[in-house]
């Protein structure tokens, strides 16, 4: 598969998550930055500069199993096989 390896992290908003995040992009990983208040994940993801560009935020509370299945569905959208499904406001995440 062509791109980079897209990592998802869950509770990424703030601490050890948070630096995952960093260290992942910085690794030249896609990196999907999941917190359960999209809000507070925007902000991470503008804190993160210069690796925002390939950090996307994506709402994910894993006590929820609806916002489980929601991201599931996303990642595994079929076009671009598992990590080239993720999307944000139906748009494909441009990495
Ligand atoms: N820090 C350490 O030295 C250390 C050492 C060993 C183990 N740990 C463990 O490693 C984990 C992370 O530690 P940390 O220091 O990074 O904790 P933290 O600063 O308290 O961050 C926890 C993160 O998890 C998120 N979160 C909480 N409930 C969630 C849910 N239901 N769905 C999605 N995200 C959720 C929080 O989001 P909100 O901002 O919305 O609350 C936050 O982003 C914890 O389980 C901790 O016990 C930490």
């Amino acid at each position: 598969m062509d791109g980079p390896l897209v990592a998802l992290v869950t509770g990424a908003n703030r601490g050890i998550g948070l630096e995952v995040c960093r260290q992942l992009a910085g690794l030249g990983y896609a990196v999907v930055l999941g917190s359960r208040d999209l809000a507070k994940g925007e902000r991470a993801v503008a804190g993160l500069a210069p690796h925002g560009r390939v950090v996307h935020p994506y709402q994910l509370d894993v006590t929820d199993s609806e916002s489980i299945e929601r991201v599931v569905w996303a990642a595994t959208l079929p076009d671009d096989g598992p990590t080239g499904g993720f999307f944000r406001d139906g748009r494909p995440l441009k990495w």
